[in-house]
């Protein structure tokens, strides 16, 4: 199986790129040579390549500046999607593409299924929300692996950014009454290699193989909780820590130019019952990111 991915620079498409070669033939691309807002560039390296699978880790994450660049927001996670998934209708690929629990407003009380209501509070959410409806519309075979509050032991992301705030700061503020599931990159990838050992070739994500999927750890925190567990980890692992007080503030105390939803949490029986993925705990998954670091990781 011949495999394009494209975002492979970003902090899942870094992850993908490591599990993706057992799975077949892997051709990556980074922004400069695939880029989504560019139809005829992207056309060309579909042609050149001819992928049997095209796996988009390719988006634009920027949650808060999208609310003053729509436009190229909505280029790259709804239309963007869309024109690889023409191209994979037309010519017999698969694809598996990547979004998010700002599909959904937040407001539902307990785990979001697949099946729930999307109603995006951000202009992101609604731009990704573009990209799922693009990649339906289009009749590719596909897979649409909704994941939230991603994170790596390396790159700029929650993790990161909190160690290196704790490091220089003796107080925290942090935001506790949005709730999710922080989901590493390292396991989202790894859980995608199963997927694709499960099926590959014309039956790949075929009927009730494909659609929607919630793929993320199991369990459920806030961000001040996630925070917590962050400097635990890292106090625990003797790496230099300033910060002593970690203070839970509400959302409405750090206005953001993007709404977030407050509940983000995936039901994640699919994932388990037809996958046969059983999502480990977020917190044992951040012991096992910390573990996985250097060393000298601190210096972040
Ligand atoms: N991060 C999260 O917490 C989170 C939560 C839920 C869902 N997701 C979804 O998970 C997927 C992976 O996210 P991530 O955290 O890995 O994001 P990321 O680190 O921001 O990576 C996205 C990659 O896409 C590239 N990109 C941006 N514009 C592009 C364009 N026009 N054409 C091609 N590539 C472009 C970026 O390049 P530049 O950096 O050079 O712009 C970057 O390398 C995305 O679909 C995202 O929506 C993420």
């Amino acid at each position: 199986m011949r495999i394009l991915l494209s975002g492979c620079e970003g902090q899942l498409g870094r992850a993908l790129a490591v599990v993706l070669p057992s799975h077949g033939e892997l051709h990556a691309f980074a922004k400069a040579d695939f880029d989504l807002t560019d139809e005829a560039a992207m056309r060309a390296v579909l042609d050149r390549v001819h992928p049997d699978l095209i796996v988009n880790a390719a988006a634009y994450t920027a949650v808060d500046q999208a609310e003053t660049e729509a436009a190229l927001a909505m280029a790259v996670n709804g239309v963007g999607p869309g024109v690889l998934a023409g191209w994979a209708a037309a010519h017999g690929a698969a694809v598996l593409h990547y979004s998010t629990d700002y599909v959904f407003d937040g407001e539902g009380t307990g785990p979001y299924r697949e099946s729930d209501a999307v109603c995006p509070v951000n202009q992101y959410g609604a731009s990704k929300l573009a990209g799922e409806q693009a990649i339906r519309d289009s009749g590719a075979r596909h897979l649409i692996a909704r994941t939230s509050w991603l994170y790596d032991g390396a790159g700029r992301n929650f993790l990161t950014t909190i160690r290196r705030l704790a490091a220089e700061r003796e107080e925290l503020r942090i935001v506790e009454d949005q709730f999710g599931a922080p989901t590493s990159v390292g396991w989202l990838a790894a859980a995608t290699g199963r997927i694709l050992a499960g099926a590959s070739g014309p039956t790949l994500f075929q009927g009730d193989s494909g659609g929607v999927l919630h793929m993320a750890a199991a369990g459920i925190t806030s961000w001040h909780g996630f925070a917590t567990a962050i400097i635990d980890e890292t106090r625990r692992r003797g790496f230099p820590i300033k910060a002593e007080r970690v203070v839970p503030i509400p959302a409405s105390a750090y206005p953001t130019p993007a709404r977030r939803p407050h509940n983000s949490v995936f039901a994640l029986d699919r994932l388990r019952g037809e996958f046969g993925i059983a999502p480990p705990p977020w917190r044992e998954v951040l012991s096992q990111v910390f573990e996985a670091m250097p060393c000298g990781a601190a210096n972040i």
